[in-house]
């Protein structure tokens, strides 16, 4: 789960005003639409898709159309993107919305598996600060009255922290909101997720909201202050 950072009853994210400040996480495998409509009889949020590779969608590879769709009672269509070359994601992001076939798009930039980083994507994106500006620009051009938001980890390890340049660099692109799981992508999902740096983050961030990811196993844990 993934929530606003206090104070926040409600989250705005773009045109789209949400009236729990809560997005599900987006996971890969899990988060297809008949699990996002079980999550959704429990209350209002967003509700994001799984991770769609932008290659796959301008292919219009048959299984990506598939995990692209929403039910018809899922009102407010997030889809989350992930890709390295900016052609091709303004391309996969127009058509998302010529097609008409979503409310809300993330851009995946943290996720740590050795086969996506290895090809230049996900967490290591934000190192390589210049294409990260080009893929968020692209995306935010593309998308034009649909909000664009990006997910992101504190950077590949400790010693090589990304998020507050790369958050600033997604601000000036025009970004509707910043999400931060708070871990290095060398942590994989192991150890704590690091909520002082979601807190340095929101401090830094002033235009747009700030999202905060990372062990929120319950809804006390969404509700703690530091959550
Ligand atoms: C099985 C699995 C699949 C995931 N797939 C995605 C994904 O497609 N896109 C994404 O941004 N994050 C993905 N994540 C990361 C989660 O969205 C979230 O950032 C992470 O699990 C941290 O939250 P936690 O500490 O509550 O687990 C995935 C996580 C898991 C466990």
């Amino acid at each position: 789960m993934t929530v606003a950072t206090a104070p926040a009853r409600t989250l705005r994210i773009g045109p789209i005003e949400l009236d729990a400040p809560v997005v599900l996480a987006p996971m890969a495998g899990i988060t297809n639409t008949a699990f996002r409509r079980l999550c959704r009889e429990y209350g209002a949020g967003l509700y994001v898709s799984e991770m769609i590779t932008t290659r796959a969608l301008v292919e219009r590879n048959q299984t990506t159309m598939r995990l692209i769709r929403h039910h018809e009672s899922e009102s407010l269509r997030s889809i989350q993107l992930y890709g390295v070359d900016p052609r091709t994601v303004a391309d996969a992001v127009r058509m998302l919305v010529a097609e008409d076939r979503a409310d809300h798009i993330d851009m995946n930039f943290g996720c740590p598996v050795p086969k996506v980083t290895r090809k230049g994507g996900e967490q290591a994106l934000p190192w390589k600060l210049d294409l990260f500006r080009g893929i968020v620009t692209e995306a935010v051009r593309a998308a034009g009255p649909i909000p664009v938001t990006v997910k992101m980890r504190k950077g590949i390890d400790d010693d090589h922290l990304t998020y507050l340049e790369a958050a600033r660099i997604a601000e000036d692109a025009g970004v509707a909101a910043i999400a931060l799981h708070a871990r290095t992508a060398s942590q994989f999902y192991s150890g704590h997720a690091d909520w002082a740096a979601i807190a340095a983050l929101k401090e830094a961030v002033t235009g747009v909201p700030v999202l905060g990811n990372g062990d929120i196993w319950s809804a006390e844990d969404a509700q703690a202050d530091d959550g």
